[in-house]
């Protein structure tokens, strides 16, 4: 059995698109249902649905062999030890720092992020000092609210900034949507997940 994990969200849809293209039809949709692990047309290949943040998790742990994750997840738990197999260029996006218009950096500011070790090594590399403040949605509140500075969030259509009167300053990293596979996985059922890689490649 293959187990490719595939992260909630944004991801998600176009994930479906691309396995349904390459011959892969979900027996029952993810999208209408709470089922986390869902049996396709492949009788040895199983969906699981999972939060984009645990993805190299179960990886990591081998319970999953395959993910489709984006890359921002990727950067952000850079200590994971998978491979990434392709490049899948979906849900692709931005990470950015964004805050209020006219705002400057200055040491000791504060940075919002999902990515608190992005945003680390980031301003470290820049030679500022920031105090992080881990959030896990609505990032875009934080500045409006002024409890931090900036943050650090990915941008796709660039409502949300728009819509909360911030400003985009700098682009961190382009980010699209990664196929990574756990490494045991890819040496005892190479066969398998090279054909799942090709039919969605
Ligand atoms: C993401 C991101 C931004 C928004 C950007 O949030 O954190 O808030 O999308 O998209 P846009 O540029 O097209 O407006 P998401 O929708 O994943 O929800 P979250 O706030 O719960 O993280």
């Amino acid at each position: 059995m293959i187990r490719l994990a595939i992260s909630k969200g944004r991801i998600l849809e176009e994930s479906l698109e691309i396995l349904k293209k390459g011959g892969v039809i979900c027996k029952i949709n993810p999208l209408n249902s709470r089922k986390l692990i869902i049996p396709t047309n492949m009788k040895d290949l199983e969906i699981i649905i999972i939060k984009a943040s645990d993805v190299p998790l179960y990886i990591d742990s081998g319970k999953i062999d395959l993910g489709i994750v984006g890359k921002d997840t990727l950067i952000e738990e850079s200590n994971s030890n998978h491979y990434r197999l392709l490049d899948l260029n979906i849900s692709k996006c931005k990470l950015v720092v964004a805050g209020k218009p006219k705002t400057k950096y200055f040491n000791n500011m504060k940075v919002a992020s999902k990515y608190p070790n992005v945003t680390k090594k980031y301003f470290e590399k820049m030679g500022l000092q920031c105090s992080i403040l881990k959030l896990y949605g609505s990032i875009e509140l934080a500045p409006v609210l002024k409890l931090s500075d900036f943050i650090v969030d990915i941008v796709e259509s660039g409502q949300t900034l728009k819509d909360n009167g911030l400003k985009e300053f700098e682009t961190i990293t382009d980010i699209s949507s990664f196929l990574i596979s756990n490494r045991t996985s890819y040496k005892i059922k190479r066969k398998e997940i090279d054909l799942i890689s090709s039919m969605i490649s």
